[in-house]
């Protein structure tokens, strides 16, 4: 028999874990999709940077996949080396070359800790020194290897400069049994891009990314996204918040999942949350599993420690 003191204190933790099951179930539909990684606390697509979503048990690792001159995968998001990396130092004469231009063995030299260290002071550690450009298989190989195998969220980054590369990212995927082991999404602003992964594995989910304005978004973007594949990656700056429940509604009423980008601000991931979005891309994986209520800022703190102090 319970004390009435003790039957209080149950009652409390009850109505506690019920309280948080429900802001659970609310975000039950919510996929957390960690933007280059957890590229809040360490250099964006970088090794670090997708071992820390893993660890916090992100749904999903976003990266943007490009080809060196020899015809190898990387993960990296703007067409040159120049924003996050040593290059000034390394190549001096290349800073603004593309991409295509470097073979790997080059860009295995480059370094991307300085630039973060630099640029996020607050998180600066030694650790996150000596962080390097990854190629498609080493962020696979997190996936794979990792216990929480998260998913894999690629995009065919600029893929007008790299003819053939949908079908080269399907190969790599194959090769290593991606697709039998973990979930992926394809994702690209260009919606040919899309059209070429669907004829490769019509089975894999597509999103179709757009930063087009809110006029342009409701019709001809919506209706594209419909066209080559299974939903639509909006910027969620171009939706007006007054609109935000009907375009969703329109968007499942076609069968299309929202993911919108990107989003690092609570506040904006609790509307997504409340409104029922699909899902977000945020360089916060943090602030998103916490919102979510998947984790709280102690574990999510000493999970972080862990990798980094
Ligand atoms: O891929 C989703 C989102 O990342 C789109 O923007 O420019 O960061 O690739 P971007
Ligand atoms: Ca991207």
């Amino acid at each position: 028999m319970l004390s009435p003191t003790k039957l209080i204190s149950l009652t409390l933790v009850l109505l506690a874990s019920t309280a948080s099951a429900a802001k659970s179930d609310l975000c039950s539909h919510f996929t957390v999709i960690s933007h280059r990684g957890f590229s809040g606390r360490a250099p964006e697509e970088s090794k670090l940077a997708y071992l820390l979503a893993a660890d916090l048990h992100t749904d999903y690792l976003e990266m943007d996949i490009q080809r060196t001159k020899d015809g190898v995968l990387i993960a990296n998001h703007d067409n040159t080396f120049a924003r996050t990396t040593n290059i000034a130092q390394v190549y001096p004469t290349r800073v603004n070359d593309q991409i295509s231009t470097f073979t790997w063995d080059e860009i295995s030299k480059l370094e991307t800790g300085i630039w973060f260290n630099t640029k996020f002071p607050p998180f600066a550690s030694p650790k996150i020194l000596g962080s390097a450009i990854l190629k498609l298989e080493d962020v696979v190989r997190v996936s794979l290897t990792h216990p929480n195998h998260p998913g894999l969220y690629i995009e065919s980054k600029s893929p007008e400069l790299y003819p053939g590369i949908e079908k080269e990212i399907v190969d790599l995927l194959e090769k290593t049994n991606a697709f039998k082991k973990v979930k992926v999404i394809f994702q690209s602003f260009d919606s040919g891009s899309l059209e070429k992964f669907k004829e490769l594995r019509p089975e894999i989910p597509r999103v179709y990314l757009t930063e087009e304005s809110w006029q342009k978004l409701q019709k001809n973007e919506l209706n594209t996204a419909i066209k080559v594949g299974n939903g639509i990656g909006p910027d969620f700056k171009t939706v007006p918040p007054s609109e935000l429940s009907s375009f969703l509604h329109q968007a499942h009423a076609s069968k299309q999942m929202v993911h919108f980008w990107t989003v690092d601000d609570l506040e904006t991931m609790n509307i997504l949350i409340q409104a029922k979005a699909d899902g977000a891309f945020t360089n916060r994986t943090d602030l998103l599993l916490e919102a979510c209520k998947r984790m709280n800022e102690n574990d999510i703190e000493s999970a972080i420690a862990k990798r980094l102090k």
